[in-house]
């Protein structure tokens, strides 16, 4: 197959796209290069032994997009193109719904002009907001957030649910990720976002490599089992896995159906630390902070739909994600 993966030099999109060319795929990958390096796909090309097709060109472009078409046949595409900081989209939030909001619209748009009937989109667990109980399942309510971000989740989930109606034979697959850490085995892909981290395991990785004095651990009043905030990890690998499985399922269904991707375990932030530092031996200093605002206390996954439908389940362990995250953080 011909797949057009929108922010395919990305974290989750790189780790796909080397997925998709080992199954025997060809990536087409469209990027603005906003939050990733070109560097990216020639790590690529030597891991997978050939490069991938690279357009630099922002999904919000038509005509750049519709080039792309023209010049590829495109039998799906997996949409992660789109603006990604939580805290970022609170102060800039029309730059977020502008963005995330139009290039979705533009990449529908060229896909129907195109007869692209499959699309695989790059969702999240913050679709599930802050009132349902967890583990999530999918068939609870997914029309909450706490940030433009996540509301830009929720407003494309709605936009292709709408579009699916319309279209019966389209399909769209919405597969909502935990929290993706870890690295590809070769250290040469990664989660290195520009400026300084949000995220926990690129700041614990600059942390550990020196470049940042401590980790500030946000809150240990809550209430779980150590105080400090419970998420489900999965591994980036694994979850690249699951965007391949979604792709097949798409080949011969239509509609709209969403997927959590996650392993279904909560994780301390607490028990994050420590697994690093015991998988890379590693001291990793810290200090209890306050809480985060907008954090929830915890969640996790019901990831029994994946398993059950694309058989898909996470495999790698909360050791490897630790290892590897280390492996491309200390050779990067
Ligand atoms: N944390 C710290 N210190 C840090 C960074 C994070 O203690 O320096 C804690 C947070 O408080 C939280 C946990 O580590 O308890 C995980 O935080 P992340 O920022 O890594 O991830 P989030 O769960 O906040 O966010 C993730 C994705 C978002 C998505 C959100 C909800 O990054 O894209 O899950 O699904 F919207």
């Amino acid at each position: 197959m011909n797949v057009l993966v929108t922010g395919g030099s990305g974290y989750i999109g790189s780790h796909t796209v080397v997925e998709l060319m080992t199954a025997g795929h060809e990536a087409i990958i469209v990027d603005d290069l906003s939050n990733s390096k070109e560097c990216v796909v020639s790590r690529i090309a030597s891991i997978c032994g050939r490069k991938p097709s690279f357009y630099r060109i922002n999904c919000t472009d038509a005509g750049k997009l519709a080039r792309v078409f023209v010049e590829n046949d495109i039998d799906a595409v997996i949409h992660f193109a789109g603006y990604k900081a939580v805290g970022e989209s609170v102060t800039t939030p029309l730059a977020y719904y502008r963005n995330n909001i139009d290039s979705t619209l533009t990449l529908l748009e060229v896909m129907e002009a195109y007869g692209c009937k499959k699309l695989v989109f790059s969702s999240s667990a913050t679709v599930y907001g802050p009132e349902n109980p967890h583990p999530y399942r999918e068939d609870m309510p997914a029309i909450q957030s706490a940030s433009p971000y996540g509301w830009t989740k929720v407003m494309i989930e709605r936009i292709l649910t709408d579009y699916c109606t319309s279209k019966p034979d389209f399909c769209a697959v919405l597969l909502r990720y935990f929290n993706p850490i870890g690295s590809h085995t070769s250290g040469l892909l990664g989660d290195d976002p520009n400026g300084i981290p949000n995220n926990l395991m690129p700041y614990i990785a600059r942390v550990a490599a020196g470049q940042l004095e401590k980790l500030t651990i946000f809150g240990n009043d809550y209430r779980t089992p150590d105080g400090t905030c419970q998420r489900d990890y999965l591994h980036v690998v694994d979850l690249a896995v699951g965007h391949l499985k979604a792709l097949e399922y798409a080949q011969d269904h239509e509609g709209v159906e969403a997927f959590n991707l996650g392993t279904g375990k909560g994780i301390s932030v607490l028990e994050l630390v420590k697994a690093f530092e015991t998988a890379n031996s590693i001291s990793l200093p810290y200090v209890i902070g306050p809480r985060r605002a907008g954090d929830l206390p915890a969640f996790w996954a019901d990831a029994s739909k994946a398993k059950n439908i694309l058989g898909w389940e996470a495999k790698l362990s909360v050791e490897d994600m630790c290892r590897s995250a280390w492996s491309f953080a200390s050779s990067s």
